[in-house]
C-alpha cells in the first residue's frame, strides 16, 4: 500500500501572507499525523517564500513519521539539510518565477551538480529521491546517481482529461516499471486530488504519494485531520479494489 506524504507548504504560505507566527505548519504536521499521514513533506525554497529554516528545525524535532525535505541543488539549503538530516530529501528543480514546481529535474542537463548533491546527502545517511518526469532517459540518468527513489511528476496526468489522461497514466505505469527494474523505489506526486489519486495509487509497486494543495484546500472546509484521513482512505482503497 502506498504511504501518504502530506505537503504542508501552503500552511506556511498563509502565515507568510502576514509575516506572523500563525498558522504554524508544525500544527498542520501534527494534525496530518493524527489523520494517518505516513510522511510529512516540506519544500525549503531558496527564496524562502513559505517554509522557513526554523520550520525545518522545529519539525525535525516534532514530526514522528518520516520527514521528507524537498529542495533544489542549492548549496545553502544543502548545508542546512546535512545539519538537520531529515530521513529523506527529494531533489526538485526550482525557478524563482514559478508558482509551484513546474517540471521534473533535468538530470541529463545537470548531471554533475545532481551527482555532487546526492553524494553529500548520502554521506550524511539521508535517503534521496529525484523528482522526475515520466521520461525514460531521465530515469536511466537518475539510476546512475544511485538514488533510493524516483518521485514521478504527475502534473501532466492531473491536467489531462479523458483519453489524454489514460495516455498519461500509461506513461506513468511504464516509467514506474522501469524505476523498479532499475532497483529504485517508486513515488509520485503533484496535482493529485481526491478525484484523480486512485489510479496513481494503484500503479504496481507505488510506495509513496506526496500531496499538498488539494489536502490543504479541503482542510479549510473540514479540518486538517479529517482531510488527511479522507485522502488516506482513498489511497488505501485503491490498492484493494
Ligand atoms: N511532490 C513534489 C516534488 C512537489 O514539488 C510538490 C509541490 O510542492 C508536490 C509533490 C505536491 O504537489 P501538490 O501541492 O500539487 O499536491
Amino acid at each position: 500500500m502506498p504511504e501518504l506524504g502530506v505537503n504542508i507548504d501552503h500552511v506556511a504560505t498563509v502565515r507568510e501572507a502576514r509575516r506572523t507566527n500563525e498558522p504554524d505548519p508544525a500544527w498542520a504536521a501534527m494534525a496530518a499525523e493524527l489523520g494517518g499521514a505516513d510522511c510529512i513533506t516540506l519544500h525549503l525554497r531558496e527564496d524562502r517564500r513559505h517554509i522557513q529554516d526554523r520550520d525545518l528545525l522545529v519539525m525535525r524535532e516534532t514530526v514522528k513519521v518520516k520527514l521528507n525535505l524537498e529542495m533544489a541543488c542549492d548549496n545553502g539549503v544543502l548545508e542546512l539539510a546535512c545539519r538537520v538530516r531529515p530521513q529523506q530529501v527529494t531533489l526538485v528543480p526550482e525557478r524563482r518565477e514559478e508558482v509551484t514546481t513546474e517540471g521534473g529535474l533535468d538530470v541529463l542537463a545537470h548531471r554533475a551538480v545532481v551527482a555532487k548533491t546526492v553524494e553529500r546527502l548520502h554521506a550524511e545517511g539521508i535517503s534521496v529521491s529525484l523528482f522526475l518526469d515520466p521520461d525514460l532517459a531521465q530515469i536511466e540518468a537518475g539510476a546512475g546517481m544511485n538514488v533510493e527513489a524516483v518521485e514521478l511528476h504527475t502534473g501532466q496526468y492531473a491536467l489531462a482529461a479523458g483519453a489524454a489522461r489514460r495516455d498519461e497514466l500509461v506513461k506513468l505505469a511504464s516509467a514506474g516499471a522501469r524505476i523498479q527494474q532499475l532497483g529504485m523505489a517508486l513515488h509520485a506526486g503533484h496535482g493529485l486530488n481526491y478525484v484523480n489519486v486512485q489510479p496513481v495509487a494503484a500503479l504496481p509497486g507505488m510506495l509513496e504519494l506526496n500531496i499538498g494543495h488539494s489536502i490543504v484546500a479541503r482542510a479549510l472546509m473540514v479540518g486538517f485531520q479529517q482531510a488527511v484521513r479522507e485522502m488516506k482512505q482513498l489511497v488505501v482503497a485503491a490498492r484493494t479494489e
